[in-house]
């Protein structure tokens, strides 16, 4: 069991909403009406950790200790949208997401192989930390700089926290659950080479609400996310390297191999695939 030792470690990083986050600092001349645009729909990106949970239980029904984890990890991303929603009611009333907005995000999710979707959620927790890091320096306001880097070192654990599930599903299922990883970390880690952000959001998920079927579809500007990473955060090639970096570097550890480039893992894929 993982829950656990997963408990204690999170607990103990846990912050605390009323006296982590520097509120007083606030400097209104700091905030301009496009950063507190890219809040709003932040907050409801993250609010789609609730489909995703239901996803998670319904498909890890025989694994009731990844089960117990994710109470931690539903938990600290609901705080997510919350202090982000917390944020634009002190400061920008007007732009807090409404109850209506935020379940637009709540629908099905198909059923996925559990492997895949723990692999994809890790990739998608690498991303984000990057993207959190990115939007920390973009901000110019210093309590939403403090409070994107406080994500992002959330997302960063819990990517810690999945990898942990995914040696023990090593462990457990051997080839099976490295080709699924390998798979998923290809798609995830080429995302650089095509058009859109591969995240778990940008993905379509119920094949019978398509084309409205990625989370990113249901939020009031679906167009923000690319609008934001491009023009506005400016997720360049640099920034790019540090998640493909950061997926290759511990499928590499996972596996016991070294993949210094996409084609590398791409090989050993293939490799697994024959063997
Ligand atoms: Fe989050
Ligand atoms: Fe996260």
């Amino acid at each position: 069991m993982l829950y656990p030792e997963l408990f204690a470690q999170l607990e103990k990083a846990r912050w605390n909403m009323a006296d982590d986050i520097p509120w007083e600092q606030f400097d209104a001349d700091l905030l301009t009406d496009e950063q507190a645009e890219t809040i709003k729909m932040n907050a409801i990106t993250e609010w789609a950790a609730l489909p995703a949970t239901e996803m998670f239980l319904r498909d890890n029904r025989d694994d009731s200790d990844f089960s117990a984890f994710m109470s931690i990890w539903f938990y600290e991303e609901q705080k997510h949208a919350l202090v982000l929603m917390e944020y634009l009611r002190r400061f920008r009333p007007e732009l807090v997401p409404s109850e209506e907005e935020l379940h637009a995000v709540r629908f099905e999710f198909d059923p996925a192989p559990p492997l895949e979707t723990l692999m994809l959620h890790f990739c998608g927790e690498v991303r984000l930390t990057q993207w959190y890091r990115c939007a920390s320096e973009w901000h110019t306001e210093p309590v939403i700089k403090h409070i994107y880097s406080t994500l992002s070192r959330d997302e960063a654990r819990h990517g810690g926290a999945y990898l942990k599930y995914m040696k023990q599903a090593i462990d457990r299922f051997g080839n099976e659950a490295r080709l699924a990883f390998a798979k998923i970390g290809m798609l995830m880690a080429a995302s650089a080479r095509s058009s859109k952000p591969l995240h778990p959001t940008n993905l379509h998920v119920n094949e019978s609400l398509f084309p409205n079927d990625t989370v990113q579809s249901r939020l009031p500007k679906p167009e923000w996310l690319e609008d934001w990473l491009t023009n506005k955060i400016r997720f360049d090639q640099d920034w790019e390297s540090r998640v493909v970096g950061g997926i290759l570097r511990n499928l590499s550890s996972l596996f016991g191999q070294t993949f210094e480039s996409v084609q590398q893992l791409n090989r050993y894929r293939k490799s697994l695939v024959n063997s």
